[in-house]
């Protein structure tokens, strides 16, 4: 819990100072504590992953710009390229209570099993999905995979345990070479 609630004032104190105009179409960029700050968020396999490149066990690995479609709070991905099978997949997490579950993409009428595409927002630039009671939570996660440097993002519910290799993790739509921190 003191992890959530230090990223929480973090968050505060960055969203007064936010220099970023929220556009409608952006692209995701993880930070958090011992992973390379702003590396991109990007579609594997119809999971989510943050890396510097994409692994190679993935077989089908784009960039995705992602757009606000603010209907059903969706973040709706674009992919740089084409994906087989998919045009424009929205990101989803495991909100099953005790969950903690890689972040993929489906299409809506597609979700997996516990996957929820709705509810998701913007922040002064950071990702957040809203609970069950209307509180942002921003519960992502980096696991590392077993090449370095890149991480499946997952989502913790509250209540769910995490590995230690695990990091909590902020998905933010300022690229580092727009930080001016
Ligand atoms: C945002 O992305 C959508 C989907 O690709 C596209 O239709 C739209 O033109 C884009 N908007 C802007 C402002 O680039
Ligand atoms: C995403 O774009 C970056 C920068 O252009 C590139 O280095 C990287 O290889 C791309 N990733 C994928 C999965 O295509
Ligand atoms: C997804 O999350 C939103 C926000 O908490 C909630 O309103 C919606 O009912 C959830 N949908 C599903 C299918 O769980
Ligand atoms: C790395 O992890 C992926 C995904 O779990 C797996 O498919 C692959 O076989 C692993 N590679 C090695 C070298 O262990």
């Amino acid at each position: 819990m003191v992890f959530e609630r230090s990223l929480l004032a973090l968050l505060f104190v960055c969203a007064n100072k936010a220099v970023t105009a929220q556009s409608s179409n952006f692209s995701l960029y993880a930070y958090g504590t011992d992973i390379t700050p702003g590396i991109r968020l990007f579609f594997g396999d119809s999971l989510a992953y943050v890396g510097h490149s994409a692994p190679t066990f993935v077989k089908e690995a784009v960039n995705v710009t992602m757009s606000h479609i603010t209907t059903d709070n969706q973040f709706l991905a674009t992919p740089d390229g084409t994906l087989a099978g998919v045009t424009q997949p929205a990101l989803y997490i495991d909100t099953t209570e005790g969950a903690n579950n890689p972040v993929g993409f489906a299409s809506t009428d597609d979700m997996p099993t516990g996957g929820n595409d709705t509810g998701f927002g913007l922040y002064g630039g950071w990702a957040y999905h809203l609970d069950n009671d209307g509180t942002i939570a921003m519960n992502f996660l980096a696991s590392p995979t077993n090449e370095t440097g890149i991480y499946l993002v997952k989502w913790k519910t509250s209540g769910a345990t995490k590995a230690s290799s695990e990091v909590a993790i902020s998905l933010r739509t300022v690229s580092p070479v727009a930080e001016t921190l």
